[in-house]
């Protein structure tokens, strides 16, 4: 009997295929990510809840650090046989809970936290650590399922009765957009980009490949350059930035 939430976020991703099947998502992700770092090199760069490191692990250059994150072994055993040979020396692994890891402050220039927030005991507390090991002028890459977006809350509804009707072992945490800004604004973060889109409808994941769901989705809703129909979407990527009040 499992009974706290990292031992039950542990037991469900202890399958990471549950997950790693919906790869249009995560291939989404990975693109609007490299679409906001654009030609930037970040030197240090964490992935909390880095899942199989599909999206940080192409950030690597031959220069910059990852710090690769989960909770869970075997995703991070996943990402861990994913990290290129020659680049094996610039990547550090932890099995461990966000919270209770050992990291230094003001350390790390990007942060990513993708599909993490709803999992997690409280993400305003996981904010505030996002906040204290960023570096001034950083940036943090996190995504949130917009709660209070009407497609977003028809969402919600869907995944209340899904929860109910599989026994779930635990319900995702619901955060509207303007509290997540809200919340890193409060520790000095100034929101500069976003893309918004949606999941596709229930049930279209078993009928259509994740190439079709990828082309759908991208055809309807662009790319972070071009976003379009953005007022549609309840899923959202958002890109915040520390501004550097030390060096001007
Ligand atoms: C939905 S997956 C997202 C994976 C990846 N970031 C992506 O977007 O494809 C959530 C991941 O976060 C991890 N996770 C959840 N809570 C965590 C915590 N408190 N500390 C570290 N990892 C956590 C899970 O083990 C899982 O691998």
């Amino acid at each position: 009997m499992v009974n706290n939430r990292i031992d039950q976020v542990k037991s469900f991703f202890a399958q990471p295929e549950r997950y790693l099947k919906h790869n249009f998502n995560i291939r989404i992700r990975a693109e609007v990510v490299a679409g906001f770092v654009g030609d930037t090199v970040f030197e240090s760069i964490l992935d909390i809840g880095c899942g199989n490191g599909a999206i940080s692990l192409p950030l690597l250059r031959e220069h910059n650090r990852l710090t690769l994150l989960d909770v869970s072994s075997n995703m991070l055993s996943i990402a861990r046989s994913r990290i290129p040979a020659e680049l094996l020396d610039d990547v550090e692994t932890i099995n461990e809970d966000f919270m209770q890891a050992e990291l230094r402050l003001q350390s790390y220039d990007l942060i990513l936290c993708l599909g993490v927030l709803a999992h997690v005991d409280s993400p305003a507390d996981v904010i505030a650590r996002i906040a204290s090991l960023l570096k001034p002028d950083g940036s943090v890459i996190v995504q949130n399922s917009d709660a209070q977006h009407p497609v977003g809350c028809l969402f919600n509804l869907y995944l209340t009765l899904r929860n109910a009707l599989l026994r779930n072992p635990y319900p995702l945490n619901r955060l509207s957009g303007t509290k997540l800004t809200e919340m890193f604004s409060n520790h000095g973060l100034e929101l500069s980009a976003i893309y918004r889109y949606n999941l596709p409808l229930p049930g279209m994941a078993r009928v259509f490949t994740n190439d079709s769901l990828y082309e759908r989705t991208r055809r309807v809703y662009g790319t972070h350059t071009h976003n379009d129909r953005s007022w549609l979407g309840s899923e959202c990527i958002y890109h915040f930035r520390k501004p550097d009040t030390i060096g001007g």
